[in-house]
């Protein structure tokens, strides 16, 4: 712990911005400016609440998995988001004391559409072949952003995104896993890939969030790289994901849904077609397809599990 308490406000900011700069870590206690407590504690909670509600859509195929083995690997890929979800949520927790807030609130932030959740969580999985693909590509996605900030200056979230990002791995391979026993399946099964590639593409491109021409001002990425919580912005992002991941999708013998899509040599940048941003406005607004159902879902859930938290004497255990 950095005590700074008899320095000036201007001071305080001052030391602050050296340690960062030194590649020190803050810790929870920590004095630190308040614009950097709120970017955290959004970032954080919403990175939390969407490992929840990203569990959803892959338990809808825990009772319909096509062997027991898949049911097994998706059951502990269900089990693990959770878990991740619960080790954000105590990060985002510690934050919030100041201003008196706990894990209840997030809930309750997330009911009332204050807490947004991540664009592809509202979209629906309804063949076995999206199951695979949110391992492969969706978790795929999430590792290009969160391996980003392994190093964040806030040093209670690089260590829970060390874990996170190991099992992360793993869920990617079991996405693989799936996606490729289909490909190498019948023609029937190669359509059902192609199908869900097709419906999920732009949601994986918007998974990484609006590029650098269409924001404009200070932006969100402007302040999580200002603080050194991550390093590179949301486009550098999604063009290391056509680098690592097209080729992957190209040697499956699948077409991407995107006839422009190339790699300019020149400018040493994939070219490719833009999602339709106001869509992804209204869909983390609660407005995509699956919304309502999650959340009403998560609802019952939290509804339900009520008498744990009282049986444990404790409001916010979630
Ligand atoms: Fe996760
Ligand atoms: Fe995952």
């Amino acid at each position: 712990m950095v005590t700074a308490g008899h320095l000036s406000e201007e001071k305080k900011l001052e030391r602050f911005i050296e340690r960062i700069n030194a590649g020190e870590k803050i810790e929870a206690d920590d004095w630190m400016p308040e614009e950097y407590r709120k970017t955290l504690i959004k970032l954080i909670s919403m990175h939390g609440i969407s490992e929840i509600m990203g569990a959803l859509p892959e338990k809808e195929w825990v009772p319909k998995a096509p062997s027991l083995k898949r049911k097994l690997g998706i059951m502990a890929k269900v089990q693990d988001e959770m878990g991740h979800g619960q080790l954000l949520l105590r990060v985002a927790e510690d934050l919030m004391k100041p201003y008196g807030k706990n894990r209840e609130t997030i809930m309750e932030d997330l009911f009332s559409g204050d807490l947004k959740f991540h664009n592809v969580f509202h979209m629906e999985a309804p063949t076995w072949a999206d199951a695979g693909l949110i391992g492969w590509l969706v978790d795929g996605a999430a590792i290009i952003t969160q391996t980003n900030m392994l190093d964040a200056s806030y040093g209670p979230y690089a260590r829970a995104l060390k874990r996170i990002c190991a099992e992360e791995v793993f869920h990617a391979q079991h996405g693989e896993s799936i996606i490729i026993a289909l490909a190498e399946g019948t023609k029937e099964q190669r359509a059902m890939i192609q199908d869900s590639l097709n419906r999920w593409w732009d949601s994986l491109l918007m998974f990484f969030g609006p590029g650098d021409a269409s924001t404009t001002g200070t932006s969100k990425q402007d302040t999580t790289i200002k603080y050194k919580i991550r390093t590179k912005t949301n486009e550098q992002l999604r063009q290391d994901f056509f680098t690592k991941y097209i080729p992957r999708v190209l040697s499956l013998g699948l077409t991407l849904p995107d006839e422009t899509i190339r790699f300019d040599e020149e400018t040493g940048k994939w070219v490719y077609l833009q999602p339709d941003w106001s869509l992804f406005k209204q869909i983390i607004k609660n407005k995509g397809p699956k919304s309502e159902e999650r959340l009403r879902l998560r609802k019952i859930s939290y509804e339900t599990n009520a008498w744990v938290r009282e049986a444990l004497g404790s409001e916010d255990v979630s």
